[in-house]
């Protein structure tokens, strides 16, 4: 008992506090096998019997806790004197920052569209409703709502769940044609290894005279786009279902980890999702005031395609703000 006591102020680390931890309190610890003796002891002593062990437990829990507490202040204080920065020390010329993955990735997709005169659109990251979902032709109680897990205001406004509404904005400040990309800050409730709260999106839009917009432009420019993204993959077209567009689409590459023959990363499939598309709904295109046109639209998450070229495991590595990522892409 003693003796426990005395391990536990003696442990060096937390790594060794651990297994003392387990020897004392484990299922097939010290005092599992004291509380086992109970059955044996006779009905009169039974209970100062327990209370005695109830006792040395709640003291020997109080002294793992103070020694655990110890030792982690300790280690958190090594950790920092070894990760010190001198904020003195003299930078030569030449230490330079690095692109964010996220943006470095931004840039070359909108790079890739202003090349093709796209121009860039923004909109506000609170929206409402009726841009957001409405408009989109997502009535309320559609149970398409259910894709997207919103982040509500309590006055009814919302943290934009794709850059979707500034496809409506675009179109409502503005005649046809139009041929547009909207990047930008979206928000939903998810977090995982595949999804942060905020993450970014490239949203597209061209709309024109009936004639001269069809499906087939569509698929041409994306998987123009996608090869200049990803260099030579197979890309396939996948029907799909948005409430904005119809037809609607879904956008595979062969998986680039392994060549398309499956691996963990494309779940054995073979193909990575790396986009949504199809042709502007004519309810939209209703709710926005336009007529005698047609249109495709397009969405891609940003942060997927970084992840995709940059080959990082966990999304959320991305936002944690942790030099040490960014000085790998310099
Ligand atoms: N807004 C869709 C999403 O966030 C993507 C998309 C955009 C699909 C445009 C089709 C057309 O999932």
């Amino acid at each position: 008992m003693e003796n426990m006591e005395k391990k536990i102020d003696e442990a060096g680390t937390l790594e060794s506090l651990e297994k003392i931890r387990v020897e004392i309190f484990g299922k097939k610890g010290m005092l599992a096998a004291e509380f086992a003796k109970m059955k044996d002891i006779p009905g009169p002593e039974k209970k100062a019997f327990a209370e005695g062990l109830n006792r040395l437990k709640a003291q020997l829990l109080e002294r793992f806790e103070r020694r655990h507490a110890q030792l982690e202040a300790e280690e958190m204080q090594s950790r920092m004197r070894a990760e010190a920065v001198d904020v003195s020390l003299y930078a030569p010329n030449g230490v330079k920052g690095a692109l964010h993955p996220v943006k470095d990735t931004m840039d070359r997709i909108v790079d890739y569209f202003t090349a093709l005169n796209f121009s860039v659109e923004s909109g506000p990251m609170v929206e409402d409703d009726f841009h957001n979902f409405e408009a989109l032709n997502l009535p309320k109680n559609h149970p398409a709502r259910d894709m997207q897990d919103t982040f509500y205001f309590s006055d009814g406004t919302l943290l934009r769940t794709h850059t979707s509404p500034v496809q409506i904005r675009t179109m409502m400040k503005r005649k046809p044609p139009i041929r547009i990309i909207a990047p930008g800050s979206v928000f939903r409730r998810d977090y995982d290894l595949t999804h942060t709260p905020m993450f970014h999106q490239v949203e597209g839009l061209v709309v024109d005279e009936k004639a001269k917009v069809s499906f087939a432009n569509l698929k041409w420019i994306l998987t123009d786009f996608l090869h200049e993204m990803f260099g030579e993959v197979d890309i396939r077209f996948r029907p799909s279902f948005f409430p904005f567009t119809e037809p609607s689409a879904e956008v595979d590459i062969s998986c680039i980890f392994c060549g398309g023959s499956g691996c963990r990363v494309c779940s054995r499939t073979g193909w990575l999702e790396v986009l949504g598309c199809g042709v502007v709904d004519p309810n939209v295109f209703e709710a926005v005031g336009y007529e005698d046109v047609s249109g495709y639209a397009f969405g891609l998450g940003v942060e997927r395609f970084a992840m995709l070229i940059h080959h990082i495991a966990d999304l959320r590595s991305l936002f944690e703000g942790d030099i040490r990522l960014l000085e790998q892409f310099r």
